[in-house]
């Protein structure tokens, strides 16, 4: 009797383990900074680059596994349509800032130089300069009202370079994203107070053209 009982719970308790293993393999988690806290000083702080890294990005990534695991437990439309602000905002959160920081590098590594190749041949072409596609970049992410991001993004209808914005943690999807800029005051008031210009105009120094010379050439393979 009890080898029955036995037996026919093990395959309920093997099923549970599944579900369990599952859940957990699908959560999300903050990525690893490619960079020491510290290495994007003086123009990003190790004090502002913890604080975001730890704290924000982790908020979202809570906010994002809490929202999915709501979802999957609800049976509703009504419930998974309330669900939809919660799952844009921290899904959105995520990977905007998983790919912020891959768009970081230090200065006089990675970080501010743009070599010759197809992202400054395009950037030359569709905005005149580098120069003034900065220009560009700026003006438009300093006008941003509120929270949002920045972004140089491509195009692949027009197959043109766009500089484009975003509110609050919404995620680029008109264009592929090749450099997204965090334009909440958590990304720099810390350092550079209500001087969202100075903020702007520094973290050019530390921008990885490399990493987004490889996602427009990954774009390109998507196209064809
Ligand atoms: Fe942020």
């Amino acid at each position: 009797m009890l080898s029955i009982a036995r037996s026919t719970l093990r395959p309920a308790f093997a099923r549970r383990s599944l579900a369990g293993a599952a859940r957990l393999a699908s959560l999300h988690t903050v990525p690893d900074l490619p960079y020491a806290y510290n290495a994007l000083e003086p123009f990003i702080s190790e004090e502002i680059m913890k604080l975001h890294h730890q704290k924000h990005h982790q908020a979202y990534v809570n906010g994002l596994n809490a929202a999915e695991e709501a979802y999957a437990k609800s049976v509703s439309t009504k419930d998974h349509i309330a669900l939809q602000s919660a799952l844009k905002f921290n899904g959105g959160g995520h990977i905007n800032h998983s790919l912020f920081w891959k768009n970081l590098a230090p200065a006089g590594e990675e970080g501010g130089t743009l070599e010759s190749g197809p992202l400054k041949t395009l950037i030359e072409r569709d905005f005149g300069s580098v120069e003034a596609f900065k220009k560009e970049f700026n003006t438009k992410t300093a006008a941003i009202q509120g929270s949002g991001w920045g972004w140089l993004g491509y195009d692949p209808k027009s197959g043109k370079l766009d500089v484009v914005t975003t509110a609050n943690q919404d995620p680029l999807i008109t264009h592929t994203p090749l450099i997204g800029v965090d334009i909440w005051e958590h990304a720099f008031y810390l350092q550079y107070k209500n001087v969202k210009p100075d903020y702007l105009n520094a973290i050019w120094n530390v921008i990885n053209f490399k990493e987004a010379e490889q996602r427009l050439n990954r774009s390109y393979l998507y196209m064809y």
